[in-house]
């Protein structure tokens, strides 16, 4: 696009997650300049020594750095080398562990006298919902005119090299350009890229680290509570999982819904059996149903001798859409409701 000598710099670039996305972009041929505030970081990785583990990163490294294409510096001013840059800072809490924008008031100050006009900035640390929204004010207040997006980070640590390769990349932009520029940049890598704005991406990354967070958690109040029955935990999870999960795998789930791929041949003589059905039903459906519409509640309703029909204002979850009205409906079922269905032929 210009004549910036660096093809993308990382700030933050010597950390869990800048450096493995450093080498990455620097193995598909780009130069990549590291940006770091932590020298004896950036004297470790010059000796091509990984500060951490991460699978493949040891040779990867050696080979990027041998073939000069990695630059590193402490200087702001690599900066003013490239015109994409990739912010990977911590994630900012204050002191009673609330959302503080501290840290990208600094991040700011520090890249704004740098920053080429029309750069794309992109934030990849875990940050705050509307964090990048802030940033942009806050760079326009610099006077800095730039498509800025926030595009998540989602490996796991130690598969960084893999995982950059085979995840989808989320593209949080608020206009098509930045949008464009940053698909084009972690096109570089990601097998696939996917567009949201800024604010869903944010809580997007949240959402995948809570969820996370909550599987850890309930693993471990199952093993306590396991624990505390004075029973083996591995043995009910062996026994929960003994083909349960893989109920779902190849083409068992297909092979299961031959019912449904049925239905065509099968529903006229299934209809002329319904009215033989003795049993109370209670037909709920959504009246904006597109899945299941609603005429198919009617076609039971019908034929069901002892049935009773009421629509609601809701689509094909109507225990969610409308669930009030559905489980008033439910409660009066089972609390004597049934026994006043009347025949369809007094109806
Ligand atoms: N580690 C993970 O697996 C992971 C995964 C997804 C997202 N994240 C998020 O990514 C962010 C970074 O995590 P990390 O694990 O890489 O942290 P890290 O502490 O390993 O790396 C951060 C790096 O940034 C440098 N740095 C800090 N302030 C700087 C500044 N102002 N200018 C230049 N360099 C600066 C530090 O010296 C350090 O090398 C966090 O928000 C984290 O939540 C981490």
């Amino acid at each position: 696009m210009t004549d910036a000598g660096l093809d993308v710099v990382v700030l933050g670039g010597g950390g869990h997650v800048g450096l493995p996305l450093a080498l990455s972009f620097a193995d598909t041929g780009w130069r990549v300049g590291i940006y770091d505030i932590n020298p004896s970081t950036l004297d470790r990785i010059g000796r091509g020594e990984m500060p951490f583990l991460e699978h493949g990163a040891d040779d990867l490294l050696r080979k990027v750095l041998a073939s000069g294409r990695l630059e590193l510096s402490s200087d702001p001013k690599t900066i003013g080398d490239t015109d994409r840059l990739i912010i990977v800072i911590g994630t900012p809490v204050d002191e009673f562990l609330g959302p503080s924008m501290t840290i990208f008031d600094h991040a700011v100050a520090e890249i704004a006298p740098h920053l080429r006009d029309g750069a794309l900035v992109v934030l990849r640390s875990t940050v705050y919902p509307g964090t990048t929204e802030y940033v942009a004010q806050r760079l326009e207040e610099h006077g800095r005119e730039v498509d800025l997006t926030f595009c998540p980070e989602r490996i796991a640590e130690g598969h960084a090299l893999e995982e950059l390769h085979s995840l989808p990349q989320i593209i949080g932009a608020d206009d098509d350009q930045a949008a464009d520029r940053a698909s084009e940049l972690f096109g570089r890598l990601a097998r696939k890229t996917i567009r949201t704005t800024t604010k869903e991406a944010e809580l997007a990354k949240l959402f995948t680290n809570t969820w996370r967070y909550m599987k850890f958690a309930v693993a471990n109040q199952f093993f306590t509570i396991a624990h505390s029955a004075g029973v083996d935990y591995t043995n009910i999870l062996h026994a929960i999982r003994e083909d349960y999960l893989s109920s779902y795998q190849g083409d068992r789930f297909i092979e299961s819904m031959r019912y449904v791929r049925a239905y065509p041949a099968q529903l006229p003589a299934l209809g002329e059996m319904l009215p033989q059905i003795r049993t109370p039903v209670q037909i709920i459906a959504g009246r904006h149903d597109t899945a299941v519409p609603p005429v198919n509640a009617e076609f039971l309703h019908d034929r069901l001798p002892h049935s009773k029909l009421d629509i609601l204002d809701a689509g094909h979850f109507t225990w969610e859409d409308a669930a009030g009205e559905y489980a008033a409906l439910v409660t009066t079922w089972w609390s004597g409701g049934y026994a006043t269905t009347g025949s369809a032929a007094a109806r």
